[in-house]
């Protein structure tokens, strides 16, 4: 199983490490974004979009949710920043989603955990202490298939 650990030194680099992710990402994966407010989840999100031609769409759905951007692969954007019970995740239709034909990428991951599907792509992003700019991104495949 490959991991890869990147520092990220600006939001430009964290949107490009997303930008290469996307080059790897099929219909049908789900990547989980674990890290505190203010990580730079978002901004991992929109390099992604653009890596995947869907180009600058990305904001936060902390409020509604999942925003869909459709592609010749769709992007499905969730926030389970608010979902804190099994009725919250279900009114989200995220296990609809799991089912469709895109990619599903998730912020605040650590809210859904028992709920991710076996096979999914992680993606940790850990401010440092020592520099406001600087993140650390470890992205690890998980199998439990
Ligand atoms: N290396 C970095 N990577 C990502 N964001 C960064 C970085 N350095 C500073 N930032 C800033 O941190 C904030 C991250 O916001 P956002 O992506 O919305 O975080 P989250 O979705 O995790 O709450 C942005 O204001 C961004 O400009
Ligand atoms: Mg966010």
């Amino acid at each position: 199983m490959l991991t890869l650990v990147i520092i990220s030194n600006s939001s430009y680099e964290t949107q490009k490490v997303g930008f290469q992710l996307a080059k790897k990402l099929k219909a049908g994966d789900v990547v989980a974004l674990f890290g505190p407010m203010g990580a730079g989840k978002t901004t991992f999100v929109r390099g992604v979009a653009d890596g995947l031609g869907l180009g600058d769409c990305v904001h936060s759905p902390t409020f509604a949710l999942v925003h869909e951007y459709e592609g010749p692969v769709s992007l499905f954007h969730f926030d389970m920043y608010r979902v804190e019970s099994f009725d919250d995740l279900e009114s989200t239709a995220y296990y609809d989603y799991l089912k469709r034909e895109g990619i599903i990428i998730i912020e605040w991951s650590e809210n859904i955990e028992n709920a991710l599907p076996p096979n999914y792509i992680k993606v940790e992003i850990s401010p440092q202490n020592n520099n406001l700019e600087q993140r650390q991104i470890v992205v690890r495949e998980v199998k439990k298939t």
